[in-house]
Parts: C-alpha cells; sequence; structure tokens
C-alpha cells in the first residue's frame, strides 16, 4: 500500500525531539532523537539484559505485554530479535512477519486503519515498511509507541542502536575512532542512521562505494556540517589500513528500478582473509546482515569479524529498547 494516498491524520502527536526526559510511552522513528546520555542509559539497560539471558534466560518484567510486529518487508534479525527479546522478557507478541499477504493488508487495507487495529491488542508496535516516513505517518495516528524497523531507504534506527553498542563492547569506546563504510550507501538505511548516530562522537568517517551509491548528498553535507574529519572514494584498499570499524553493507536489490545497473555494481567488494592481512590487529568487521557475498567465508574464523556478536547484540538492545518504552527499565 501507499502511504501518500491516506487522508490527513486525525490528530497530531508531537515526536519526542530527544530521549533525555525518558522513553516511556515515546515513539522511536529516527536517530537524532538520541543523544549520548540516552544512548549511555540504553547500553547499560542492554549489559543488563544481556547478563540476564546469560544467567536465567529470561526474567518476567514485561509479563502481561503485548507487542505487535508488522512487517511489510522481508526480515530474519531484526524480527527474530524483537519476537525473542519480548519473549525473554515474559511478554507475548503478535508476529504479522510472515508476509503481509496474509493480513488484511492483502484486502487493501491502509496502514493508518492497520495500525489502529494493533494498537487496540497490543501495548506497542513495531514497523517495517518500504516507504521513507511510514513510521513517522504511523505514529501520528497511532496512541501507543511506534518503532521503526527499517522504513524503506530512510533509517533503521534499532540497528544503528546495536552496531554502536557492538563497538563500544568490541573496542572499549567510540570517540577516536575511524569508521569505514563500505557498498551501498545510498540506498543503505542502516549507514544512513548509523552515520546520523556518529555525529554526537569524535571520530573520523570515510565512505566507500561505487559512484552510482555514493551517500545521499543530503548526509553528507550533514557530515561535513559537523567538521568531522571525511573521505570518498571507490576503493576499500583506500581505508582497509586505517579503519578501526569496517562496516560492510549489500547491494540493495530490491531498491534498484533499473536491474542492469544492479548488475553492474552488485559484486564490486568482497572482504576476503587476503585483504584483512592488511588491516589492523585491533579493529573490527561489521555487517548489518545479510551478506550476499561481500565478507568471505573465510573471515568468519577471523577474531575481528564481529557480525555475529553485532546480531547477537541486537537482542539484547531491543530487550533494553521494549523495557525502555514500556516503562519498565
Ligand atoms: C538490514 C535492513 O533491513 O536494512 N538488515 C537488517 O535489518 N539487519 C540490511 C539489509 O537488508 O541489507
Amino acid at each position: 500500500m501507499s502511504t501518500k494516498d491516506v487522508p490527513r491524520p486525525p490528530k497530531k502527536v508531537g515526536l519526542a525531539p530527544n530521549l533525555n526526559s525518558g522513553f516511556y510511552g515515546q515513539d522511536i522513528i529516527s536517530v537524532s532523537q538520541f543523544t549520548r546520555e540516552s544512548l549511555d542509559y540504553i547500553f547499560g539497560i542492554a549489559e543488563e539484559m544481556r547478563a540476564i539471558v546469560k544467567r536465567a534466560g529470561s526474567t518476567d518484567l514485561l509479563k502481561g505485554t503485548v507487542l505487535a510486529c508488522l512487517f511489510y518487508e522481508p526480515s530474519t534479525r531484526t524480527s527474530a530479535s524483537f519476537i525473542a527479546a519480548m519473549s525473554r522478557l515474559g511478554g507475548t507478541v503478535i508476529p504479522i512477519t510472515q508476509g503481509v499477504q496474509f493480513s488484511s493488508v492483502a484486502k487493501g487495507e491502509s496502514l493508518p486503519d492497520t495500525i489502529r487495529t494493533l494498537e487496540s491488542y497490543a501495548d506497542m508496535i513495531v514497523l517495517r515498511h518500504p516507504e521513507v516516513g511510514a513510521s513517522e505517518i504511523a505514529a501520528r495516528y497511532a496512541r501507543k509507541p511506534i518503532i521503526n524497523a527499517g522504513d524503506g531507504i530512510g533509517e533503521h534506527p534499532t540497528q544503528a542502536l546495536l552496531d554502536l553498542f557492538t563497538i563500544k563492547e568490541e573496542l572499549g569506546q567510540i570517540d577516536g575512532l575511524a569508521v569505514a563504510m563500505v557498498g551501498d550507501l545510498k540506498y543503505g538505511r542502516t549507514v544512513h542512521s548509523l552515520t546520523r548516530l556518529l555525529y554526537s562522537y569524535d571520530v573520523e568517517l570515510s565512505f566507500v562505494s561505487p559512484e552510482i551509491l555514493r551517500l545521499p548528498l543530503d548526509i553528507m553535507n550533514e557530515v561535513r556540517a559537523r567538521n568531522l574529519p571525511v573521505r570518498e572514494t571507490y576503493d576499500v584498499a583506500d581505508v582497509i589500513e586505517i579503519a578501526d570499524v569496517l562496516y560492510v553493507t549489500r547491494v540493495q536489490k530490491e531498491r534498484f528500478s533499473d536491474l542492469s545497473q544492479y548488475e553492474e555494481v552488485k559484486g564490486c567488494y568482497e572482504i576476503t582473509p587476503e585483504l584483512m592481512e592488511r588491516a589492523k590487529e585491533k579493529m573490527i568487521v561489521m555487517h548489518p546482515l545479510p551478506r550476499v557475498g561481500e565478507i568471505h567465508y573465510a573471515v568468519d574464523d577471523d577474531p575481528r569479524a564481529a557480525y555475529f556478536r553485532q546480531m547477537e547484540n541486537g537482542m539484547y538492545i531491543r530487550m533494553a529498547l521494549l523495557a525502555a518504552v514500556l516503562g519498565k527499565a
């Protein structure tokens, strides 16, 4: 469905400009809502969640609460980690994640009506949708909190939180690091969100992509306005020796209107053990996953390959967010 042809929202609920005032009852739509202080708060809870899961497997913190997961796009990690997070907190989930073709969306129901329906059963809604801004529109209609789990090529704030949490856990700090983003920087919403989240830190950014997949100009202008050291290049060899974080991404095939363009760039990068020989001893390779050839399977055994630890962190971060938004952190 299109979000453009829906009537104007019946009420206007302001998006919390920043979450320092507390997460309770708030929508999580964009990384711009987070400050260093609120990130530290969530990271602290995520560490506690990890300890709980390792020690006891679960807790009944959210017993009796219900989360609706509404996914209009494919997902494995985001949906599964939200469902696991809610289960481990003692709550339950309405999972509309196996394809909205099995819901009334297939009958032509609008996004606002679907949201109104789910919020009458659930305490919070996690939404993934192909259109930029869909979560913000949903939040304007909803009385219950909406969490953006990806809005087209826009943002993916919960992924950026788990990405940043992983960097901190793996390397001990964020300030002072050289972060290189590699791959589809144009359509990759995880890159857009992580880049924006890094504005609060003292980092050096490198953007590595083919010409047609460069970082959107508006984000590049934001980076420049913050006077962060920045470089753009086509060649991963230009950054491999300096990177503390190599953040690799998939070329987003589903976003191309001309598939011949996708064919031209799809295999543009592959991180191999040979390339890793030139990387720092203390650095990490990250990937939001799924990978489709960007990282050779032989790199998985390298201790610097952090992508599987990164995806596990997703569950702890989402546990922390669910607890915070439901006022139980
Ligand atoms: C990413 C996404 O959906 O944007 N996946 C994820 O949530 N872990 C990245 C991708 O699909 O390439």
